[in-house]
């Protein structure tokens, strides 16, 4: 008859062989089952005598403690297997870069308005923001520009298919002048029973509308109103400021502007302002870039101050104009395309 070492030897053999649970459940059913080889030695025992069967059985037991223990054993190593297995799959790599959520950044059009906004702000100017439908008496009237008058052609402007409470149409303003009147409007009720008003100083950037288009025109554009109205300011504080402002903005000292005549009928007198750079590629062009002119008697009065006390300046720059020349965009239409690829290099 085959020794109990063989049979234990078999038994780990077959437990060895086993890569489930279910097939080390089979093994084990073989050799420990009801119908197991161990048991089947138990049976033989009964036709034993009785010294035979304590001997026989003891070692049966040796043998089937030995096989159980395998069992265990083998259990083990296929649960520590399916383990590993488990974390080798669910496992993280640490070490590789994350991935990153895209980051935005400001339009080179907002980026130009914040600095020019600041850059006002550090001279003592208010930031105001009005509406962009306006009537007719802002954007035009009330900026001695009245109904009929030649001069409101210089501006194509586009209209809205409602009306305000005088019956005229709304427009979309052709300029952010309309701005002077509300934001002057405002300050003279505040003070309008107080001895001495202080200076309004203020800028109004914003989007206006004109109906225009091509490389250095766009339906809708930009502008900032500048207005500085006192007791005393003249056009020399126009000029001291402007170019403050300009110099700033471009970052040199290096720059030149000059005031050429012109026609608005809200400025007498009236002048382009035109700048030009002392050094790069545009060195030695005049480039227009503002109108500006002192506040006329009768905006004055529009604006709800005595025009015989009250004098100042006012100037109208092109945003686009300025951030086109900072940022040496040959086309203006690029600004407003929504091309990332032109858009991702301002961030
Ligand atoms: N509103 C004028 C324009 O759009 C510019 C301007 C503003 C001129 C203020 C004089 C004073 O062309």
């Amino acid at each position: 008859m085959e020794a109990f070492s063989q049979l234990v030897q078999r038994a780990e053999q077959a437990f060895g062989q086993a890569r489930t649970p279910a097939e080390l459940e089979d093994a084990k059913a073989r050799f420990l089952g009801k119908a197991g080889e161990l048991t089947a030695r138990m049976k033989e025992l009964s036709s034993l005598s009785v010294d035979e069967k304590k001997a026989r059985g003891a070692e049966i037991n040796a043998a089937k403690q030995e096989v159980e223990g395998l069992l265990a054993a083998r259990r083990q190593a296929l649960a520590d297997a399916e383990l590993t297995r488990q974390l080798q799959a669910e496992s993280l790599d640490v070490s590789l870069p994350g991935r990153r959520r895209g980051s935005g950044g400001l339009h080179p059009i907002t980026r130009a308005m914040e600095r020019i906004e600041s850059i006002f702000g550090s001279m003592g100017f208010d930031v105001a923001d009005g509406p962009e439908i306006e009537t007719d008496w802002y954007s035009f009237t009330a900026l001695n520009n009245p109904e009929n008058h030649p001069a409101r052609s210089m501006q194509d402007t586009f209209y809205v298919d409602l009306n305000d409470a005088e019956g005229r149409p709304l427009n979309l303003r052709p300029h952010t002048s309309p701005m002077q009147i509300r934001y002057a409007q405002a300050h003279a009720r505040r003070y309008a029973g107080a001895a001495t008003m202080p200076e309004i100083r203020v800028i109004a950037p914003g989007r206006t509308y004109r109906v225009d288009s091509d490389a250095t025109h766009s339906p809708m554009f930009h502008q900032v109103e500048g207005l500085w109205v006192g007791e005393s300011i003249s056009f020399k504080d126009l000029k001291a400021v402007y170019l403050r402002f300009i110099r700033a903005f471009f970052e040199t000292d290096d720059l030149q502007i000059r005031f050429r005549p012109s026609y608005f009928p809200f400025t007498e007198p009236s002048a382009e302002i035109d700048m030009m750079f002392g050094s790069g590629p545009l060195k030695g062009r005049w480039l227009e870039v503002s109108g500006s002119g002192q506040v006329h008697p009768q905006v004055i009065r529009n604006m709800g101050l005595d025009p015989e006390r009250y004098i100042g300046f006012a100037f109208g720059s092109g945003i686009d104009r300025l951030a086109m020349l900072r940022y040496g965009v040959g086309d203006l239409r690029l600004f407003f395309d929504g091309d990332l690829r032109f858009l991702t290099q301002f961030k």
